[in-house]
């Protein structure tokens, strides 16, 4: 049998973050993040699960790393709780939060996986966001230090970190949709939101770059693939505006150091943009050494006209004004997001147009299905004909000569997936909650025989 073969030393790993998976959320000095406080507001998240308890991981750490190396993984991405490591987001380390991870550390290391540090997957210190959140700029400078007292501590055994985890979620469904914590309606606090997040960024590189010499730092972003819906120039134009409230707002700055001005000239009406300070976009653009991508979807757009732009509405997103998505009838996820390998493809060849030789990692990718343990454990072939064709995705990029250096599943296990809840698994292992039962799936079998062979079947 053929089979398309990944370039040497290609790392294959699965990813998941801290508040999807812990729980133990008052244990050993960690104090609440918005997402407890969201969580445990009414309404808020689905059937009104929390990540009290989640996974339990905070318990379980070794039987799920157990996991990892079962499939023969060697990587392993996990986000820290900032309100572990440093309750409240301000003053010193908390040794006893420090220390779950030293220890979760020590265990991938002596299992030779390498671990990925992802610092800020949406779990801000509570009393931070009581005193204006990332809409206000003191909490960049707070994330820095955070990051700096981190990395400080375990940057001696983990050479991969990444700073924040999809700003655009943080600021866009956060601070504008409210979907998210902390559940905002605000468009002025979604643009202050998206700069602080990014300010954040580069102090914190700046913080960590003299820290330990050789260690790879960088940040994943959720770039948005589109697609315009017709050859029209107005159907264009509602691409252009999506992708510059969506993508370039982040990509420009990080990576030119210039915020686009076809977007400054779009957000006119909303902002002046007079919170992005002299010499901000400078700290932003502070270089990095690989840039990780997570890929789900992709959205056809067409322009909806007559729907005026009004600063004050509460539109789904800001930038969303005058856009319609259009389904293309393309089979969905439990997401009902639309499968679309090529999308992944294309935007690994978009990135690589504007990144040039920095190296790509898809930080994140998978899918979420109904899935139901039946006699003989958890079949789930619809999730590996998803990751078998993303994966083919990534093979093409690279044989077009993109710099993709790894690729990471969504996730290890099932997880609390935000306003969803326990709603929608995206595991490669079945979690049965009550039990806290780990049942691999036949994808995390798949997936496993892909990583040690360095290989996808044909
Ligand atoms: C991206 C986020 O980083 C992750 O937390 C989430 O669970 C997945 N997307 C799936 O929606």
């Amino acid at each position: 049998m053929t089979e398309l073969n990944f370039p040497d030393g290609f790392r294959w790993g699965a990813a998941t973050a801290a508040y999807q998976i812990e729980g133990a959320a008052a244990e050993d000095g960690r104090t609440p993040s918005i997402w407890d406080t969201f969580s445990h507001t009414p309404g808020k998240v689905r059937d009104g699960d929390t990540g009290d308890v989640a996974c339990d991981h905070y318990h379980r750490a070794a039987e799920d790393l157990a996991l990892i190396s079962g499939m023969g993984l060697g990587a392993y991405r996990f986000s820290v709780a900032w309100p572990r490591i440093q309750p409240g987001g301000r003053g010193p380390v908390n040794q006893a939060g420090l220390d779950f991870y030293r220890r979760l550390v020590d265990d991938l290391l002596a299992r030779g996986i390498e671990p990925w540090i992802t610092l800020y997957h949406w779990d801000l210190p509570q009393e931070l966001e009581d005193s204006g959140g990332w809409a206000a700029r003191d909490t960049a400078y707070r994330f820095a230090e955070f990051s700096a007292l981190t990395h400080e501590a375990l940057g001696d055994r983990v050479h991969s970190w990444l700073t924040l985890n999809e700003p655009w979620c943080s600021a866009m469904l956060g601070y504008g949709t409210g979907e998210h914590a902390p559940g905002h309606q605000d468009k002025i606090a979604t643009l202050r939101a998206a700069h602080h997040l990014m300010l954040g960024h580069g102090l914190a590189i700046q913080a960590m770059r003299p820290q330990h010499a050789g260690n790879q730092l960088g940040i994943t972003l959720n770039l948005h693939a589109f697609t315009p819906a017709s050859d029209a120039p107005e159907d264009a134009d509602a691409v252009r505006r999506l992708d510059g409230i969506g993508n370039r707002i982040f990509l420009d700055p990080l990576l030119r150091g210039e915020f686009p001005a076809d977007l400054r000239a779009d957000l006119a009406p909303v902002s002046d943009l007079g919170h992005i300070q002299d010499g901000d976009l400078e700290i932003i653009s502070a270089p990095i050494d690989l840039l990780g991508l997570n890929y789900y979807s992709r959205s056809a757009i067409a322009a909806a006209e007559g729907e005026p732009h009004d600063p004050a509405s509460h539109s789904p997103w800001i930038g969303s004004e005058r856009v319609r998505h259009i389904s293309r009838g393309l089979p969905v996820t439990d997401m009902g997001w639309e499968i679309d390998p090529d999308g992944l493809r294309q935007q690994l060849l978009d990135v690589h147009a504007v990144a040039g030789d920095l190296p790509l990692y898809v930080t994140e990718n998978g899918a979420a299905y109904p899935d139901k343990p039946g006699p003989d454990g958890v079949d789930d072939p619809e999730r590996v004909a998803y990751l078998d064709a993303h994966l083919r995705a990534c093979h093409s990029a690279i044989s077009a000569g993109v710099p993709l250096k790894g690729y990471f599943a969504w996730s290890l296990l099932d997880n609390f997936e935000w306003a969803h809840g326990y709603a929608k698994r995206f595991g490669l292992t079945y979690v049965d909650y009550p039990t806290q039962t780990r049942i691999p799936k036949t994808s995390s079998h798949w997936y496993g025989q892909v990583a040690r062979n360095n290989a996808v079947p044909t």
